[in-house]
Parts: structure tokens; sequence; C-alpha cells
């Protein structure tokens, strides 16, 4: 099974000058680059041929940037415009990993961070993050949707950068996974599958799509296809949801900053937006990790839950047709959740033939 294409021919400077002919940076712009992007489209070995239909599905695997997750093609935009501008602080509401994205390119560019975040709401490795980066933490009482009113408070009336995808810069860097996926495939493909939270992402996938094939690099755009938790789904309900509930903390939002962006590349791409319950996103997530070989964190097994469900639904009909799934988060994020659905590690005495016994092995 050949895996696609990956990235440009040569040495890889970072999506800014992946391309930079697509966004809003001169030559002026002093890049703040952590090499994010360049990511792996991996093709699925086991729960894509498992599903009825004739479905060729692929992983497009965002764990593997610097910070661990799709934010740091957004924030190398942000951080670098904040720098052109001459920025000092920046600031953002985070489930965690646009904190840790937010602290890591502050840090980068000498420039302070301040981060909000839900107490008690996200996952340790997150947390490690922003601390390490020197962001100024602050623990909020209250969920992601509280942060992100103070954070657009302060910006409006502070000297703060805000770098929530708000920030329009954020949603242009995070399109050039869209442009990578068309790049590694030769084409766009039918279906993009992702997980929604504050609706960035969707949001941004939709434009890069879109500049692509008016650009006259892809002809045809993918039907873009959402995932909500159960407890946190405002877009499937059509309103907020004013106590959001989740396993999935970073999915953990009742009322998404780009609300309008993504119900518009639903409808326009003529996808859908739908809910997978929290067991639904554990079974997803583990099978990603035991199958595939793809540690992802809980929020990534909503997108992975849905393309199992549509398949079963028979919504991909028997023509073969390419689905693409972002893997959102590394699984190293969240490594309590890991250990908590996972069997004991076993136990043994120093011994090479103790270990043997367990095994039951024979020569
Ligand atoms: N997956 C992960 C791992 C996330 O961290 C997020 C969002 C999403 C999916 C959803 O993406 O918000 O663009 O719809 N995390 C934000 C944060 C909210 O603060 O880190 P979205």
């Amino acid at each position: 099974m050949d895996e696609p294409r990956q990235g440009p021919a040569g040495r890889w400077h970072g999506v800014i000058e992946a391309y930079r002919q697509y966004l809003p940076v001169s030559d002026e712009t002093p890049v703040v680059t952590l090499l994010e992007g360049d990511t792996p489209l991996i093709r699925s070995r086991h729960i894509g041929p498992s599903l009825p239909g004739n479905i060729q599905l692929y992983f497009k695997y965002e764990g593997t940037n610097p910070t661990g997750s799709f934010k740091d093609r957004g924030m190398t935009m942000a951080i670098s415009k904040a720098k052109e501008e001459g920025a000092r602080i920046t600031m953002c509401a985070s489930t965690g990993n646009t904190s840790a994205s937010a602290a890591a390119y502050s840090a980068a560019a000498g420039m302070q961070s301040v981060v909000l975040i839900p107490e008690g709401y996200v996952a340790l490795g997150k947390l490690a993050q922003a601390l390490a980066h020197g962001a100024r933490a602050i623990q909020v009482a209250g969920n992601f949707d509280d942060c992100l009113k103070i954070v657009r408070d302060i910006t409006d009336n502070y000297p703060v950068t805000l770098v929530n995808s708000l920030n329009p810069y954020r949603l242009e860097g995070q399109k050039t996974a869209a442009f990578e996926v068309c790049d590694a495939l030769g084409r766009a493909p039918d279906f993009h599958v992702l997980p929604v939270g504050n609706a960035g992402n969707i949001s941004a996938y939709w434009m890069g799509y879109k500049e692509y094939q008016q650009a006259g690099v892809t002809e045809s755009v993918p039907h873009m296809l959402g995932w909500q938790a159960a407890g946190a789904a405002p877009l499937v309900l059509g309103k907020p949801v004013a106590n959001p509930e989740t396993l999935a903390t970073a999915i953990r939002i009742g009322n998404p900053a780009r609300w309008q962006e993504a119900a518009a590349a639903v409808e326009e791409s003529g996808g859908l937006v739908r809910i997978v319950t929290d067991d639904e996103i554990l079974a997803a997530y583990a099978q990603l990790a035991s199958q595939e070989g793809i540690f992802a964190e809980p929020a990534s097994g909503a997108g992975v839950a849905g393309v199992i469900k549509l398949a079963h639904e028979g919504f991909f009909g028997a023509e073969p047709v390419i689905v693409v799934c972002t893997v959102t988060g590394h699984g190293l994020k969240d490594p309590d959740r890991a250990v908590a659905l996972a069997p004991e590690p076993e136990k043994a005495p120093p011994q090479t033939a103790a270990v043997v016994e367990m095994l039951a092995l024979e020569t």
C-alpha cells in the first residue's frame, strides 16, 4: 500500500514559506516558525478497510506538529503578524492546545503570552506545555466560553493581541492543512472529516480547499463533515449550550466563535455537522491507537467515530470515495485518559525466566 506523496520537494521551512503566495505576508513580515506543518497523510490500514462501502480513508495526523496539534499552523501566522505589528503581549482562551501553541510561539518571538483556561478541564500535557513555555496561565472558574469572553473584553480594550481563531491570521495559517492534503493526494478528497469545537478549523480547511480550486490547483472541493460531542453540540442543536460537557475536553465548547463560518462551510460544501457520543469518541480513539498505531487525543476520536458511523449508515455509497479525517492532536497531550482506559501494566521480578513464563514462550 503506497503512502501518498508528502509535501513540496526540498527542505521544509514551515507553512508560511511553503504557502507564502496564498498567505497575507510580505517580505517585511518577521516569520516566527517552529517548522510546523508537512504532517503525514496516513492511509488507514485497518479502520478504513473494515468499513462497508469502498472507502479510501486517510488520516491527516496533526500530532506531529511542534506542539502536538494543528494549532501551530495558525499560530505561526498569528504570532508572525503580531510581531510585525510590534505586539508585546499575546492572549488567548483555550481548552489547552491553543494555549500550548500560543505559549510556544510567543516564547520563540520574545513575547509574553497570557492564557485563560477552564479550571480542571485542561489535559495535563497541555497545561505542562503552557507552563514550560513561560505563559502566564490563569485558571478561570468557568468554561472555555467564559474564558473567551474575558479575552475578548481585554483584547478589545488593552494593548494585548488576541490569538484565538477570531484572529483572522489563525485561519489563514490553518488553511494550509487543506493545501497539504491536496498536494499529497494530487487532488482534493471527496469528503473531509473533523471534530468541531470553537469551529475555526473546519472554517479554515474550507477556505483552503476553495482557494486551491480557485487557483486552479484542484478541480473539486470536498464535502465538509463536522463532528461534535453529544454534550457540547451547539452547531447541531442550532443554539448555544450553556454547560457543555464531554470527556473530549478539547471540544468542550458551548458557543463557538466561528459559528457562522462553520455553518457556511457545511452548507456550501453540501456537508453536515452531527453528534457522536463520548463512548463512540473513546472507542474510535482506542481503535486509532491500537489498530493504526496513531496515538491521538480523545477529541480527535470524534472525527474518526463520525466516519465509522456514516459508513455503517451507508452514507458513502458503493462507489470508491476518498475520505480524509484530520487527527487534530497528539495522544501524549492527555496521558491521564490513556492510562485510565488501558489495563494496568503487568509486574515481574527482575529475572528473564519469570518474564518468559509470563509470556508462555516456548523455544
Ligand atoms: N481537536 C483538538 C485536539 C482541539 O484542541 C480542538 C480545539 C479541536 C479539535 C476543535 O477545533 O476549535 O477549530 O473547531 N481546541 C481549541 C483550544 C478550542 O483551545 O485548544 P476548532
